[in-house]
């Protein structure tokens, strides 16, 4: 008595599982569309998945909520400043537009402190001392300053000449974006691990290993980095960027460079090089839409036929098929051989195929989700019923 409430719970759930499913990848015959005003019965579409109408006699592969259609979209409301203040997470650099680096938090951490902590939690993927390796990037090739030198080496002209180094110290033009990865992305994959002093004091470490100074003065051993000090930060790169970011003239800067549409590629367009939001290119080519999944409608008529690679017979391995699709329903449901199996089987075994192949009521998508043969899935039937691999 009580396994049968035991397996009645578990017949409910089961079903819900898989009515779900159902729905998700719409792969039975005759669903009757939920939410459509209309319930039609559906067909399947050429790629198997379910067909359902849409207007004019038309179907296509999406289901139509005409309910939400009916009224007008909901697009949502203004956040709140709580919501927003959650969501301004992002550590700015020094410019005109953040000139107390909007984001970055108080806090201190030394040059000692951050090697103990990037050899507890960085060293085995980036390297000794940044050095990076085995796919993973460095953090520091040496001096800064001279590597930064590396980035405007022409092999051209000196074939012997080192090709750019691009690391952390050499090519990044704000520290900013420094600190921001590590709090937020390192320790790959405990992101988000680190407090604000772990981060100073990394910082400070991966400055030092870069051999950098900061207003003057060397990142050293005995360095302890603030926020103060941070904001003093000045990459050797700071002006390698197009347009340059940095200064109080930045703004105007900025959008004077984007104001100029040769310099983003826009001199193609066919008016020329202006900027512009619409009308920007000669009407070529004809647009078309998919529309209710009328392909039918394309001229030329967009092709149909189902040209995948024929599937190549595989034998069947009944205990394989059985792990990866059948079991997780039926290891707590009609499990292989079950005594239960008996009220399914007494019906006698084509009325079973029959039924499992099409999928039931109770819960059994058709072929279990399967892409197997009828002959194939007949013997995963006879499996599942017996417990025996014939
Ligand atoms: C499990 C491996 C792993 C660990 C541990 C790890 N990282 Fe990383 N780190 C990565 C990978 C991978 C990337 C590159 C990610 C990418 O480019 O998308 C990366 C990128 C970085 C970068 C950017 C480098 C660049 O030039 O693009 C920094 C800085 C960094 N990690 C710092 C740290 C620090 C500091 C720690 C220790 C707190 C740490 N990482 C721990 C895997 C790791
Ligand atoms: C999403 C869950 C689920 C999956 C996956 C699943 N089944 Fe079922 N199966 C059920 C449920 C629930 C029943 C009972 C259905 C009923 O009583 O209507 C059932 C019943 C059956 C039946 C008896 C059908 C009948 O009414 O006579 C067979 C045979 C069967 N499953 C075979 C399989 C095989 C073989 C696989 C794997 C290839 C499989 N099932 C995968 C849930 C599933």
């Amino acid at each position: 008595m009580l396994k049968f409430e035991a397996y009645k719970k578990v017949i409910v759930s089961a079903t819900v599982a898989a009515s779900v499913a159902l729905l998700a990848v719409g792969c039975v015959d005759d669903v009757k569309p939920q939410n459509s005003t209309s319930a039609k019965s559906t067909t399947l579409g050429i790629d198997g998945g379910t067909i359902y109408p849409v207007v004019n006699g038309k179907k296509g592969p999406y289901l139509v909520n005409e309910q939400a259609l009916s009224h007008s979209l909901n697009y949502g409301r203004v956040p709140n400043s709580a919501e927003l203040a959650a969501w301004d997470t992002d550590i700015q650099p020094v410019t005109a537009l953040s000139p107390e680096g909007h984001g970055l938090p108080e806090g201190e951490g030394s040059v000692e402190d951050g090697g103990d902590i990037y050899d507890a939690k960085c060293v085995m993927c980036h390297g000794d001392f940044g050095s990076g390796g085995g796919g993973y990037p460095a953090l520091s090739k040496g001096n800064a300053y001279d590597l930064h030198k590396t980035l405007t080496n022409n092999r051209w002209k000196d074939p012997e000449a080192a090709g750019p180094v691009r690391v952390f110290g050499s090519y990044w033009p704000q520290a900013s974006t420094l600190f921001a990865y590590i709090k937020d992305g390192m320790p790959h994959p405990f992101s988000g691990s680190l407090t604000d002093d772990e981060v100073y004091a990394l910082v400070a470490y991966i400055l030092n290993i870069n051999e950098m100074k900061i207003d003057g003065q060397e990142v050293d051993d005995d360095y302890v980095l603030t926020r103060e000090k941070f904001l003093k930060i000045k990459m050797p790169n700071v002006d390698g960027f197009e347009p340059k970011i940095s200064g109080k003239n930045a703004l105007p800067v900025v959008r004077a460079y984007f104001a100029n549409a040769k310099n983003f590629g826009a001199q193609n367009l066919n008016q020329g090089a202006v900027r512009c939001m619409h009308d920007c290119q000669k009407a070529t080519a004809k647009i078309k839409y998919i529309q209710n999944g009328g392909i039918k409608d394309f001229k030329p008529v967009m092709s149909d036929v189902r040209d995948l690679p024929a599937k190549k017979a595989e034998k069947l391995d009944v205990k394989k098929t059985y792990a990866a699709s059948c079991a997780m329903c039926h290891d707590s449901y009609l499990a292989p051989g079950a005594p239960e199996w008996a009220n399914y089987t007494a019906e006698g075994m084509e009325t079973v195929y029959k039924k499992a192949i099409k999928g039931t009521e109770g819960g059994m998508p058709a072929k279990g989700g399967t892409d197997l043969s009828d002959a194939d899935f007949k013997t995963m039937a006879d499996y599942i019923s017996s417990g025996k691999v014939k």
